[in-house]
């Protein structure tokens, strides 16, 4: 894939990326931060480094208030790189540890808290005041910037989600079987939340990745992404 931008000298704008876990928003937003030279942000990572705090300072993963004040005296950095984000929190480096399926667990449960997305939706604005950026999540479209000029709902069905993030796990111990209860069981967490459930914008381009390869994905997302682009020169907005 070309590195190089579609359309030299286009404005900055903002591709949101909303979708499941295993619907392959990582992998999309890191090869379109890539061709786009934007930066990408993954705040899964950011709930995820919260999460983390919790479990390390024994705060319950129930307590919406207490978690909010955590998240406010962290200090939780994304570095991009390649192949998505490095996460410093409080200074360490716990990219690896963020990955694993208690973290995974907690994290989807710290997200149900209204304090706690209050904090990190100011947090994740605040990154993408100036455009350029490739933000992916579950509320990007919907709650952090619902005025993105390009969104993209990215889904698949849930037993092809299981099997990716299975693959995706070689030195996992978990079978098949339950990487997949575990994912649906996520997925209607994520789903079902009283505040700002995992659904697709109103006006999000759904791609429904079941059938489609992974260059297929990028194809579609990359010509939706060049006709804004497009648009945004010629019409200033
Ligand atoms: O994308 P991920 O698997 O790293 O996300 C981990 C959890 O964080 C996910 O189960 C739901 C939550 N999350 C969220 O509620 N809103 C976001 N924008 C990103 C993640």
């Amino acid at each position: 894939m070309s590195e190089a931008k579609s359309l030299p000298g286009a404005r900055k704008v903002v591709i949101a990326i909303d979708g499941p876990a295993g619907s392959g928003k990582s992998t999309l937003a890191a090869l379109l931060a890539r061709k786009y030279n934007y930066i990408n942000i993954e705040t899964g990572a950011m709930y995820r480094a919260l999460a983390l705090k919790a479990m390390q300072s024994g705060a319950s993963l129930d307590d919406g208030e207490k978690l909010a004040m955590l998240a406010q005296q962290s200090r939780i950095e994304l570095a991009p790189n390649r192949e998505g984000n490095r996460v410093l929190l409080d200074g360490a480096d716990v990219s690896e540890r963020l990955r694993s399926q208690d973290v995974t667990d907690a994290a989807s449960r710290v997200s149900v808290h209204p304090r706690v997305r209050e904090w990190m939706v100011a947090q994740q604005r605040a990154m993408g005041t100036n455009g350029g950026i490739v933000m992916e999540g579950r509320d990007i479209g919907t709650k952090v910037f619902p005025e993105a000029e390009v969104k993209i709902f990215l889904d698949a069905a849930p037993e092809i989600r299981g099997t990716r993030r299975f693959m995706q796990s070689p030195a996992t111990e978990a079978p098949e079987a339950s990487v997949l209860a575990e994912l649906q069981a996520r997925d209607q967490r994520d789903r079902t939340r009283a505040n700002s459930p995992l659904v697709p914008a109103a006006d999000a381009v759904m791609i429904d990745s079941t059938y489609l390869t992974l260059d297929q994905v990028v194809a579609r997302a990359i010509a939706l992404i060049d006709a804004r682009l497009a648009q945004s020169q010629t019409t200033g907005v």
